[in-house]
C-alpha cells in the first residue's frame, strides 16, 4: 500500500449509573468529536472505549474490573491486528478508586473523574504520546462547564441538561459527596443558553439534572442569585419548549417558591421524584436526612395542593444499619399514606468510607431481602393502581419516536409513563392527545384522539392533560 488516508476514529461509550452519567457520556462524546471521533455500538470497532462508571451500590468496583477484563481481550485482539485502542475509565468509580484501577488493570490508559471531562482531548493526546497511563481525579479549579463545547446538534425530543453537581448533605450511606464533590450551581445564563441550543436542535422536553437539583442557586444574568423556581419560569418561556422536568430533588430543598412553580408553570410536568429513603424518624436521623416523616408528608400535601394531579416517585433503602422491624413498618406506613406512582427501592449496601458502613448494627442480608420484597410488592401494587387509573382517560403524550412494532410510535405521558400507540413517525416531537386504552405494569397503550390532524391545538391539550 503506498498511500494511507487517516481512517475516521471510533468511540464506544458504556454508561452505568444515574442520568447525570448519561449526560456526562454525551458531553464526553461532544468533546471528542473535534478529534475525529464518531460513536460506534461495537467495542471491537472502537479506537477508544470509555467506561463511565457508578459507585452507588453493591460491588461497583468488581463490576468495573469484570467489564475491564472483557475490554482487555478486545484491546488485545485489535492490537494483534495492528489497531491500537485507548481504554478510559470515567465516572464515580474512577473518582473513588482511580489508583486501584491502574494497579489492577494496567492496560487502562486513562482514568478520569467527573470534574475533568473537559480535559479529555489533552489526556487522549498524552496517552497516545507517552504510552503510559494518565490519571486525572482532582477537582480542578476551573469549571468544566466553562470548557465543554455545546451539546451536539441532534438533541432528541427529550434532552438532559445538568444544572447542578455535587452534594454537601452527607447522608450516612452515600458516596456521592465524595465522588462528585461539593455542591455547585451553573449560572442561569449558561443554563438558558444551553436550553435554547437544545430546543433549536429539536428538544421539546428538557429534564434539568443535579444530584441535588432543587438546591440549585445559580448566579443570575444581572447579578444576584436565582432560585430553581425562577429558572423554571424563564425556561418555560422558550418558544418551542413544551415540557420541563427536574431530578433528583431533596425534600429539605423543596421550598414554597418551588412548590408554587408546580401550580404556576403549566410546562412543568405533574411528576416529581422526591426520595425519602425511610418512613422512620429514627432512621431518617441516623441517615442524616435532615427531615422527619411528618415533614415529608407535609411537603407532599403542599405539592398536591399546588398541583392536585401530581404523581410522585421516590427512592427507598431497606436495612440501613439499626433499622428494626418497627422502623421498616413505619416506611410501609408512609408508602401507604402517600401513594406513589412509581419508585425505586434498594437494599442498604455498605459503601467504603461512608459513616453507616462502620456501624456495628448491620441488618442481616436475609432480613433485608424479606423487607425489600414486602416493600416492592406494595410499591408495585401502587404503580399498577396508578396506571390502571389512567385507562379510559385522554392524556397529552409527547411523541419521542418510533415504537417497538412497525406502524407504532412511542412517547411519554405527563406522568412519565411510556405510552405506545399507532401513528405516523412524523409526529415525533409533537404533543398529541391520546386516549389511553390499556394499562400495563410499566407502560400504557392508547390511540390518537384526533388521528386526522397532525398537530393538536395547545388549548385542547391544556384542558385534556389532567389524568388523576
Ligand atoms: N441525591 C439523591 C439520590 C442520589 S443516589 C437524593 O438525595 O435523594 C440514588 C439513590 O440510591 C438514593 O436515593 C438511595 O435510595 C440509593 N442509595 C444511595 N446510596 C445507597 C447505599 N449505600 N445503599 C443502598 N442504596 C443507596
Ligand atoms: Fe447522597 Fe444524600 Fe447527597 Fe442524595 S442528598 S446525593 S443521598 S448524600
Ligand atoms: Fe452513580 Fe455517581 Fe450517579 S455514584 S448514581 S454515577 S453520581
Amino acid at each position: 500500500m503506498t498511500h494511507q488516508s487517516p481512517l475516521p476514529r471510533r468511540l464506544h461509550v458504556i454508561t452505568w449509573g444515574c442520568q447525570m452519567n448519561v449526560y456526562d457520556s454525551a458531553r464526553m462524546t461532544d468533546v471528542l468529536a473535534p478529534l475525529g471521533y464518531a460513536t460506534t455500538d461495537t467495542p471491537e470497532e472502537a479506537d477508544m472505549v470509555i467506561l463511565n462508571t457508578c459507585h452507588i451500590r453493591d460491588r461497583a468496583a468488581e463490576k468495573v474490573f469484570s467489564e475491564l477484563g472483557r475490554l482487555r481481550r478486545v484491546k488485545e485482539a485489535r492490537a494483534a491486528a495492528g489497531a491500537p485502542t485507548i481504554l478510559a475509565v470515567a465516572g464515580c468509580v474512577a473518582q473513588a478508586e482511580g489508583k486501584e484501577i491502574l494497579a489492577r488493570a494496567p492496560y487502562v490508559d486513562i482514568v478520569l473523574g467527573p470534574q475533568t471531562y473537559h480535559r479529555l482531548p489533552e489526556m487522549v493526546a498524552r496517552a497516545a504520546r507517552a504510552g503510559g497511563a494518565v490519571i486525572e481525579t482532582d477537582f480542578p479549579a476551573e469549571d468544566k462547564f466553562d470548557h465543554l463545547p455545546a451539546p451536539g446538534p441532534a438533541s432528541g425530543v427529550s434532552a438532559f441538561l445538568t444544572i447542578q453537581e455535587g452534594c454537601d448533605k452527607f447522608c450516612s450511606f452515600c458516596v456521592v459527596p465524595y465522588t462528585r464533590g461539593a455542591e455547585a450551581s451553573r449560572p442561569a445564563a449558561a443554563v438558558l443558553a444551553e436550553a435554547r441550543h437544545l430546543v433549536a436542535g429539536g428538544a421539546r422536553e428538557i429534564v434539568l439534572l443535579g444530584q441535588n437539583v432543587n438546591a440549585w442557586h445559580g448566579a443570575g444574568p444581572q447579578g444576584g442569585v436565582w432560585t430553581l423556581a425562577a429558572l423554571l419560569q424563564e425556561l418555560a418561556a422558550i418558544p418551542g419548549l413544551l415540557r420541563l422536568r427536574y431530578t433528583t430533588s431533596h425534600p429539605r430543598d423543596m421550598d414554597a417558591g418551588l412548590i408554587a412553580a408546580h401550580r404556576d408553570i403549566p410546562a412543568l410536568m405533574p411528576f416529581l421524584h422526591l426520595p425519602v429513603q425511610s418512613g422512620s424518624d429514627r432512621i431518617l436521623a441516623a441517615m442524616n436526612r435532615g427531615h422527619t416523616a411528618a415533614q415529608y408528608r407535609e411537603t407532599i400535601a403542599a405539592l398536591r395542593e399546588a398541583r392536585p394531579d401530581l404523581a410522585l416517585s421516590s427512592d427507598f433503602i431497606v436495612g440501613h444499619p439499626g433499622e428494626s422491624e418497627a422502623d421498616f413498618q413505619a416506611t410501609m406506613d408512609l408508602i401507604a399514606a402517600v401513594g406513589f406512582a412509581q419508585a425505586f427501592s434498594f437494599k442498604y449496601s455498605p459503601r467504603p468510607g461512608t459513616p453507616a458502613a462502620g456501624v456495628p448494627a448491620q441488618v442481616a442480608e436475609a432480613e433485608k431481602d424479606r423487607r425489600l420484597q414486602a416493600l416492592q410488592a406494595l410499591l408495585r401494587e401502587q404503580q399498577a393502581a396508578f396506571n390502571a387509573a389512567c385507562a379510559g382517560r385522554r392524556l397529552g403524550v409527547l411523541i419521542t419516536g418510533a415504537g417497538r412494532h412497525p406502524g407504532q410510535i412511542a412517547g411519554r405521558s405527563p406522568y412519565l409513563q411510556p405510552v405506545h400507540l399507532n401513528g405516523p413517525d412524523h409526529l415525533a416531537g409533537q404533543e398529541v392527545a391520546v386516549d389511553i386504552l390499556a394499562a400495563h405494569t410499566n407502560s400504557l397503550s392508547g390511540a390518537l384522539a384526533f388521528p386526522s390532524t397532525a398537530a393538536i391545538p395547545q388549548a385542547t391539550l391544556q384542558q385534556e392533560r389532567v389524568c388523576a
